[in-house]
């Protein structure tokens, strides 16, 4: 139980999962509160904030996108009828559930149940290159030698021309925070997560082969310590 500044500290995925798979019987009080853990209004609200940014910077007209570690699938919701396809793999068996059933009429999203740092690129139900790659929420909870195998993978089942969208919240001390096996009144439940500093994930996106990375903060508002907030960045 424990808030530790500064040192890389890897957190246990199994638990991880756990927490994500309680989340999905949770009585939360609407579909994206179970991810975004904000009530319902605040929810609906920071969900159209985030799909106006990802618009401003992401054209994916005829495009095939992928979303690593898609929860309850809330960005086909943005994505269905915009893009070629969708598609949204997660670890959480429960969670995916949820997306399949609440987005079954979309016949351009699907989901698949997949580790994110296991992508079986031969059994993936919509074949490969993606045009267009997200990150929402989802490093946060992936140890750095984990998001350096899943950068490789996106540049294995990418096109040339990928484009990577992620929304983190992140550290705006010097260093890092990790809550390992925190107990949050919030949550009601122990949570692990890691608050990257902006110019950490920088590092990791250098190795998706690309010109160019564009930061920005968003949601100062949101953030109740001074020593976090949220960060997207688009790599292209
Ligand atoms: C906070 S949720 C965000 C969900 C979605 N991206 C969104 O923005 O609504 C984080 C998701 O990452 C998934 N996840 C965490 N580690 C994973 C891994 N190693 N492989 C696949 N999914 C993972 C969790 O199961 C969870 O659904």
């Amino acid at each position: 139980m424990s808030r530790l500044y500064g040192d890389k500290e890897d957190i246990n995925s199994e638990k991880v999962k756990d927490f994500f798979n309680k989340r999905a019987s949770k009585d939360s009080e609407g579909l994206y509160s179970i991810v975004l853990f904000q009530d319902k209004e605040n929810s609906e609200q920071r969900h159209e904030d985030e799909k106006k940014i990802f618009y401003e910077n992401i054209d994916v007209s005829g495009k095939n996108v992928l979303e690593i570690g898609c929860g309850v699938g809330r960005w086909a919701e943005a994505l269905h009828g915009k893009c070629d396809s969708y598609l949204g793999l997660d670890f959480s068996e429960e969670l995916l559930e949820i997306a399949k059933e609440s987005y079954k009429e979309f016949d351009d999203c699907n989901f698949q149940l997949m580790s994110a740092t296991d992508i079986k690129v031969d059994e993936l139900i919509i074949k490969p290159p993606f045009d267009v790659v997200i990150f929402s929420g989802f490093l946060m909870y992936i140890n750095d030698d984990d998001i350096n195998i899943i950068m490789d993978e996106v540049n294995q089942i990418t096109a040339d021309d990928k484009k990577v969208f992620a929304m983190e919240p992140i550290s705006h001390m010097d260093s890092r925070l990790t809550l390992k096996d925190f107990y949050s009144e919030g949550l009601e439940s122990d949570y692990s997560a890691i608050y990257r500093t902006e110019s950490e994930y920088v590092e990791f996106f250098e190795k998706l082969n690309c010109n160019e990375i564009r930061t920005g903060n968003i949601f100062e508002e949101l953030s109740d310590h001074s020593e976090t907030g949220y960060m997207y960045f688009v790599v292209e």
